[in-house]
């Protein structure tokens, strides 16, 4: 098979590092990639959110099966473009990407399908929206209905916290993300990530993840896209699993396909898990990033046989053999980041790292400058590892680290710190 993957960071590295290792992979090509992608596999720029470019580069280079990595591309159509071209795609289509496109979308549809989340309310102008806030006080959650690049959430801790956050979205803070409000009760519990694939009708679970969002220890500071993440989540223990399959991610499915746009691609459900029942925080839909590096770790090769067979519509015959094992992924950043930072520093050390099936440097954002590794990005490396515990698996991602340059960069030191306490414990 001659397989395009688009998108180019830890993600796509880490779906690049699986699928390559699967004989069924004859050529592989990332679009765009990055400098750790190009030393598996081709590189080619190309704008992957013009589906008729997509479609014209993947018919050039004689394509049979395409993984979409990143949610930009979906919610813009490309899959659908991709399909109606005639190509296998992983990933679902623009009005099934609205699952992560539009809060207020997902919250019509778990109303429709009973699936538990928290209670909801949309508005889209300002006064009411505060009448409400006025009269639900605080903690509660304010939303952009929109994709806002993970930054339209605002968990206010007081009354005045919201009313501002809502004048914020009305006064255009989030651009037309923000014309439309989801104003959430606010959900106690701890946090998991639960990964199913789907191809339309079948739900296939491929493992469970905890990130870290905060920059800072201790889960302190701004938000980010990620600062680590490790597999699996011991709080989504099987039986919760089967709860969030049969209560939230079956009816979803169901929900979709009795509205004619049946969901397929890797369903990333947020969960917000209380007393032994999970809820629904979000949907997204695509793998998380840095998630996707554990799960990648984790799964192996046979993650194309599984992605193939969603695409496909076969996800009936397809099974999924565990390694019975846990992986954390540490991301470094640039220094500044989730704010301002500056590109072009250069990582020294990662030529001396061996890697194998148990360590991988994922590359998030990197560039070759004459044969040099450079930062080009704000999260740039995401140092992954196995191990037969979670402890393992941590002393083994961190060994790395610290054998990477990078005087410029930074990570946190306390990943898997909540699962590791309740090890301890
Ligand atoms: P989202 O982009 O919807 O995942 O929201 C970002 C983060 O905000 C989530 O990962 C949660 O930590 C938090 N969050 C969102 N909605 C709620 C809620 N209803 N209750 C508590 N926390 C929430
Ligand atoms: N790491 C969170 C996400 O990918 O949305």
């Amino acid at each position: 098979m001659n397989i395009l993957i688009l998108g180019g960071g830890g993600r796509e590295h880490a779906l690049a590092w699986a699928v390559m290792q699967n004989p069924k992979c004859d050529k592989l090509i990332v679009a765009p990639g990055n400098a750790g992608i190009a030393m598996i596999a081709e590189c080619a720029s190309l704008d992957i959110l013009d589906g008729g470019a997509v479609v014209q580069f993947a018919e050039a280079n004689a394509i049979d099966f395409v993984i979409v990595g990143p949610e930009a591309p979906l919610a813009a159509g490309v899959a659908d473009d991709l399909r109606d071209a005639g190509f296998s795609v992983f990933g679902p289509s623009k009005e099934a990407a609205r699952l992560e496109a539009s809060k207020r979308f997902t919250k019509e549809i778990c109303d429709a399908a009973g699936a538990p989340t928290a209670a909801w309310a949309r508005f889209d102008a300002a006064e009411p929206a505060k009448a409400y806030l006025r009269e639900q006080g605080a903690p509660i959650v304010v939303k952009a209905d929109g994709l806002a690049a993970g930054k339209g959430v605002i968990v206010a801790e007081t009354l005045d916290q919201a009313l501002e956050a809502v004048d914020d979205m009305f006064g255009g803070e989030f651009g037309a993300a923000g014309a439309e409000v989801v104003i959430e009760e606010f959900m106690e519990g701890e946090e998991a990530s639960f990964f199913v694939l789907c191809d339309g009708e079948v739900a296939l679970p491929i493992g469970t993840a905890q990130d870290h969002k905060r920059v800072g220890e201790g889960d302190t500071g701004p938000n980010t896209g990620g600062m680590g993440a490790y597999s699996p989540a011991p709080v989504l223990t099987d039986e919760i699993a089967a709860r969030a399959l049969d209560e939230i991610v079956r009816p979803t499915l169901r929900e979709m396909a009795a509205r004619g746009t049946p969901y397929q691609g890797v369903l990333y459900a947020g969960l917000m898990i209380r007393d032994g029942a999970p809820r629904l925080v979000e949907y997204n839909v695509r793998f998380g990033d840095p998630e996707c590096q554990v799960l990648m770790m984790r799964l192996g090769a046979q993650v194309l046989d599984l992605m193939h067979a969603a695409a496909e519509g076969r996800l009936d015959e397809a099974r999924v053999n565990w390694a019975d094992d846990h992986a954390m992924t540490v991301v470094m950043a640039a220094e500044g980041y989730p704010g301002a930072y500056e590109k072009g520093s250069e990582i020294r050390g990662l030529c001396d790292i061996a890697e194998d099936s148990f360590r991988m440097v994922f590359h998030a954002g990197t560039a070759d400058s004459d044969g040099r590794i450079v930062a080009s990005g704000g999260r740039v490396l995401s140092v992954t590892a196995r191990g037969a515990t979670l402890a393992e698996a941590a002393e083994n991602a961190y060994g790395n680290v610290a054998r990477i340059d990078w005087p410029q960069g930074f990570f946190r030191r306390d990943i898997g710190w909540r699962a590791l306490e309740r090890d301890e414990g």
